[in-house]
């Protein structure tokens, strides 16, 4: 049996911060990244359109790559289309994202927390039932982005941010009450860590920040362990992980981020 990648997909670099992490603890699997970017941001789109697309796509990329599992880090491509996905193509093993909403309402100290998402993820249903699940004894403020996905995107290739821009993004996360603050603010999407020492440098206070990128990883690594133990692979004599950017349009500044990345455009 040839070694099938793990594919990861994502609306754009996002879901770059969960690969840094999937590689530390699968240092010998392939990968395929995947970025949607002919249709980012995902955060602005309809669902039911964004699900067809979503749909679709996959059943190109499951042909395409053969990947031994999916990923899909990306949180509002995964709490609208997961279910959809598993599914339609059952033969491939998906793992998916949530809003790290569970692990903040078991840290949190006051009571009050955050999940920063995009537009689209807060609206969510599955976002909704998340916090009547798990987070009822605490105070949960959703706040949907509209600048914030844009904005890491800039900065990983122009390695520039508007500070200004991430404070008034971020300020509606931070709430005071009755003498308490919000000490979690989850970062529901994959491309909020990015930006993370900025969002730090820019909040009213200090807070820890939840970013789910290595819990990502982990339920993949054990996944992908129980699926087919590395022993049971055969190396491939191709080991390079590919980059497929939906658009084909790949600009200078995003070639150089990929190359960082260990990445070789497919
Ligand atoms: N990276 C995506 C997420 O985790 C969304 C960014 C976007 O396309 O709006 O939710």
């Amino acid at each position: 049996m040839s070694d099938r990648p793990v594919l990861m997909f994502d609306s754009g670099i996002g879901g770059l911060t969960v690969l840094r992490e999937a590689r530390v603890l699968m240092p010998d699997r392939r990968f395929i990244y995947v970025a949607d970017d002919a249709a980012f941001p995902y955060g602005d789109w309809e669902e039911p359109a964004l699900n067809a697309r979503i749909i679709e796509l996959f059943g190109d990329l499951l042909k395409r790559f053969q990947p031994e599992i999916a990923v899909i880090p990306c949180n509002t491509a995964s709490t609208l289309s997961l279910a959809a996905l598993r599914e339609t193509y059952p033969g491939t093993p998906f793992v998916g994202t949530v809003p790290a909403i569970k692990p903040a309402a078991e840290r949190t100290r006051s009571g009050l927390v955050s999940v920063l998402a995009t537009p689209g993820t807060v609206k969510r249903q599955y976002t909704r039932d998340l916090i009547t699940q798990w987070a009822q004894k605490c105070h949960v403020r959703l706040v949907g982005s509209t600048q914030l996905a844009r904005l890491a995107e800039i900065y990983m290739r122009d390695r520039f941010v508007d500070e200004e821009a991430v404070r008034a993004e971020i300020a509606p996360c931070f709430i005071e009450q009755d003498g308490k603050r919000t000490d979690i603010v989850v970062l529901a999407c994959t491309h909020y860590p990015f930006l993370v020492n900025r969002m730090r440098k820019t909040a009213p206070w200090p807070v820890d920040w939840l970013d789910p990128a290595e819990a990502i990883a982990r339920r993949a690594a054990s996944l992908l362990s129980e699926i087919r133990p590395r022993s049971e692979a055969s190396p491939s004599s191709d080991m390079r992980d590919l980059a497929f950017f939906t658009s084909g349009k790949v600009d200078f500044a995003t070639q150089r981020l990929l190359q960082g990345f260990g990445l070789t455009l497919a």
